[in-house]
């Protein structure tokens, strides 16, 4: 089930930051010398935990930033799966700064922004976090604005936080692709109005949520072509 649109309609690409442009799984992969056969588990935790607590602040009115909620996350998970090492904590949290690009990404931006599609990042991070991430992965020069939940204080999927992006490029919902590879995110997206497309990395099934997507995609790669754009 997806609303249909016009690919000459949109004049702008918003992307979400983690899971979409940057590899969260990335931060533990480089510490599973160390974990073992717990990483996966670590990584899985640390994500759900993560975005457990955007939500439940969100509902509870009680805002702290995406660093402190990332690492407060962090800690539950750790003590869940009995992971004691002094200094792991402090290295995860740093390598959530340098997180790798999934690996389709740098191309599928420059050959957006070769057409003209202007380019941004919509993130729960926090503006410092979102700085250092696209710096790392390299994908400062293709875009126009790095957006954060910051400037309105609340997580996704608040329709306050899809707004930004609205006021901040001055274009219509309708005008703005969304992309985000985390399905309540699409969601949020798509109920705001965004022509919403989720990269559907792992094959997942449909989520029974609120607002109708555009277009599924399996990754980026696909998104040029989708928009009429192809190289
Ligand atoms: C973000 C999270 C949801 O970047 O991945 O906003």
């Amino acid at each position: 089930m997806t609303v249909t649109f016009d690919p000459s309609d949109i004049r702008a690409c918003v992307f979400d930051a983690y899971g979409t442009l940057l590899d969260f799984a990335s931060a533990v992969a480089a510490e599973k010398a160390v974990l073992g056969d717990k990483a996966d588990a670590l990584n899985a935790l640390w994500r759900t935990k993560q975005l457990e607590y955007t939500w439940l602040r969100a509902l509870m009115q009680r805002h702290a930033d995406f660093r402190r909620v990332t690492g407060e996350a962090l800690d539950y998970s750790l003590e869940a799966l009995g992971i004691e090492d002094t200094g792991l904590r402090g290295r995860l949290l740093a390598a959530y700064d340098r997180l790798a690009p999934y690996p389709e990404v740098p191309a599928t931006l420059e050959t957006l922004a070769a057409h003209g599609m202007r380019l941004a990042i919509l993130s729960n991070g926090t503006p410092e976090m979102l700085e250092a991430g696209v710096a790392s992965a390299g994908l400062g020069g293709w875009l126009e604005a790095v957006l954060s939940v910051e400037e309105v204080g609340v997580f996704k999927p608040a329709p306050e936080v899809y707004m930004l992006a609205t006021r901040r490029l001055g274009l219509a919902a309708r005008e703005i692709a969304f992309l985000s590879s985390n399905a309540w995110d699409a969601h949020g997206a798509a109920s705001f109005g965004f022509v919403s497309i989720r990269v559907n990395r792992g094959g997942a099934p449909r989520e029974r949520l609120p607002g109708e997507l555009a277009a599924e995609i399996r990754t980026l790669a696909e998104l040029p072509a989708l928009l009429g754009k192809g190289t």
